[in-house]
């Protein structure tokens, strides 16, 4: 049966944004995309039925405009910054993007009596956990701002939900890896400060050598432990998120990760072995804030939305990202034609 949800995704130009909106355009939503290109790529959006609108989720008259052309029956909402230093020293860039514009966006919800929401949250969300693996029930003490403008949204969700009947799904993911597998969408951020694709642009001279922030920590190779969850797995999460809050389910919030620890210098090991080639490293001091190990209890995710991450080897997560990185867009997208809104 053909779907007939409407749907706008803000953030859909971006990385996981992209991977998601691609397949939710393949289960036959009508998605529309509002992205602001400030780091997002039109020739992310690969299927040509999807509308990419330029703009800023904070722009009510835009928004406004939209939810009376387009009727969405829901929001998946990717849009913020997510540079964890860069929170720290501009907070108020933070605070503004990612938790003003999103209370913005739930305004001209409620107005229009839209009340399905998917949210993009962040393990950064719980700070330094007192136990591993991650569970939902862990306290949430975000240590930057980037991590307390994202928890400000989970609490207005919680407190929307039980004024007018908003409902949520919080998606806390873990470290978002890999690209697509035939290699057409990837990552492409500017500044990159992710593990993986920083260590592919030090193996094609992009940047001189990646750099490992500490190597004593108290983890079997001293260096911290994370966990990697491919952006396809991301993606099918979200679809069963959708599903699940179009069909009348109840908000809920979980982890998404696999629930493995993988460690820097692992990382590195799998970027050797996928690609044969050596990878130029230095050994820098810790770096403030990251603590030791971070790895998702990933069965609450498993239980309220029958969703397990299926791409679970970090060497296929390494070889769809050197894939993208090797295919002829040379791992970046072209520039965008609009110019960006801000
Ligand atoms: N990448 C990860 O590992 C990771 C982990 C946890 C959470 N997240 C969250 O997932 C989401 C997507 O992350 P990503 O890595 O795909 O980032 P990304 O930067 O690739 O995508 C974000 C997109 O949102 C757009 N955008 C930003 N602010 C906007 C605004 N106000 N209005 C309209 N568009 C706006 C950007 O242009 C970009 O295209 C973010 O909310 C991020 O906080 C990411």
């Amino acid at each position: 049966m053909r779907n007939t949800h409407s749907i706008l995704v803000t953030g859909g130009a971006g990385y996981i944004g992209s991977h998601t909106v691609r397949l939710l355009a393949s289960q036959g939503y009508k998605v529309v995309v509002l992205d602001n290109l400030v780091f997002g790529h039109e020739l992310a959006i690969v299927d040509p039925e999807v509308e990419l609108v330029v703009g800023d989720t904070g722009d009510r008259e835009l928004v406004s405009g939209l939810f009376e052309k387009h009727a969405f029956d829901a929001v998946v909402h990717f849009a913020a910054f997510a540079y964890v230093g860069e929170s720290v020293t501009n907070p108020l860039k933070y605070y503004r993007n990612n938790t003003a514009e999103p209370l913005a966006l739930l305004e001209v919800m409620q107005r229009t009596g839209c009340k399905v929401f998917v949210f993009s949250s962040t393990c950064a969300t719980y700070g330094v956990p007192e136990n591993l693996p991650i569970r939902e029930t862990n306290p949430q003490n975000p240590i930057n701002p980037y991590g307390r403008s994202k928890l400000m949204v989970e609490w207005m969700l919680e407190d929307c939900d039980r004024a007018w009947g908003l409902r949520s799904a919080c998606l806390r993911y873990f470290n978002a890896s890999g690209c697509s597998e035939d290699g057409r969408i990837g990552e492409d951020h500017n500044p990159e400060t992710h593990l993986i694709p920083r260590v592919l642009m030090a193996l094609i001279g992009e940047i001189e050598h990646i750099e490992v922030f500490g190597t004593d920590y108290d983890t079997p190779d001293g260096t911290c432990i994370r966990d990697y969850i491919h952006v396809d797995d991301l993606a099918e999460a979200h679809a069963l998120a959708l599903e699940k809050l179009l069909s009348g389910g109840a908000s809920l919030r979980c982890n998404l990760g696999t629930g493995v620890g993988v460690s820097v210098r692992e990382i590195i090991d799998a970027v050797e072995e996928v690609t044969g080639k050596s990878v130029p490293l230095r050994h820098g001091p810790r770096r403030e804030g990251d603590p030791p190990s971070l790895v998702a209890d990933p069965a609450l995710a498993a239980e309220v939305l029958g969703w397990k991450a299926r791409r679970l080897d970090v060497r296929d997560m390494v070889r769809s990202a050197w894939a993208w990185v090797n295919g002829p867009s040379g791992g970046r997208f072209p520039p965008n034609v609009h110019p960006q809104v801000r």
